[in-house]
């Protein structure tokens, strides 16, 4: 572990902007000053927040035994980059974020409400993401205006690694993530109940809050959502490339 002075800035997007400031993260991120380069003016933003939230996340993990195979799961040893990769479609207007709000509610109301407060206390810190590989052209109807994906480590930060790429999901309601396939290992953590999963294009199936799921490399995978909103932490297991998911 290296101590890392990084630049820090509170929130950056949206309607809550605040100054930036300066805190010392023990993250092994390599060189402190370039470290802060590369965040610089970016709006990728960092805090002892986020990796605070990052570990106590990990634990939880660590916790409890996948719902498909009853195995455990560790988190991988992490691999540092020293600069940010621009590989995502980054807004703060997605329309899933409409129902963000009612997600966490949900969310603190169910077993993981420990994550959904700490969540929402770093909110203003992270930004939304879409793969851009998924299009309108070849995306379901309805997904991309329900679906984002919030980085708390990964290429593009805040946490700035090739390993594990670790953020939350959230997907509105009366939404399909079609099937999809990618050769990383994937763990989800679900923080709200009312969604339902497939593997291998095989028959949906309920999934609560609290449950952890673990996908295989290049397997098979599928979330809807029903009348409520979902939000879960994912994470892959392996180094892996975000453009390299293919729809199944
Ligand atoms: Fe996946």
């Amino acid at each position: 572990m290296i101590l890392v002075k990084m630049l820090v800035r509170r929130p950056v997007f949206g309607k809550h902007a605040l100054a930036p400031r300066c805190a010392d993260f023990c993250v092994g991120l390599g060189h402190p000053e370039r470290a802060a380069r590369s965040f610089g003016k970016r709006d990728v933003t960092m805090s002892t927040d986020i990796q605070h939230m990052l570990d106590r996340i990990w634990a939880a993990v660590e916790a409890r035994l996948d719902i498909i195979r009853g195995e455990a799961v560790s988190k991988p040893v992490v691999s540092a980059i020293d600069e940010p990769v621009r590989e995502s479609r980054i807004r703060d207007d997605f329309a899933v974020l409409d129902h963000l709000d009612a997600a966490l509610s949900l969310a603190k109301a169910n077993v993981l409400s420990d994550l959904a407060e700490e969540f929402d206390h770093t909110r203003d810190n992270i930004q939304w993401s879409q793969n851009l590989g998924y299009t309108a052209e070849n995306s379901v109807p309805g997904f991309l205006e329900g679906y984002a994906y919030a980085s708390l480590a990964g290429p593009e930060g805040p946490v700035l690694c090739s390993t594990p790429r670790a953020g939350y999901m959230l997907l509105g309601p009366n939404v399909t993530y079609p099937d999809h396939q990618h050769e990383p290992r994937e763990i989800y953590l679900v923080l709200t109940p009312g969604c339902q999963w497939r593997l291998d294009s095989g028959e949906w199936f309920d999934v609560n809050a609290g449950d952890l799921i673990v996908h295989q490399s290049w397997q098979k995978h599928a979330t809807r959502t029903g009348d409520q909103p979902f939000l879960a932490f994912a994470g892959w297991l392996d180094d892996g490339d975000r453009n390299g998911i293919n729809w199944a």
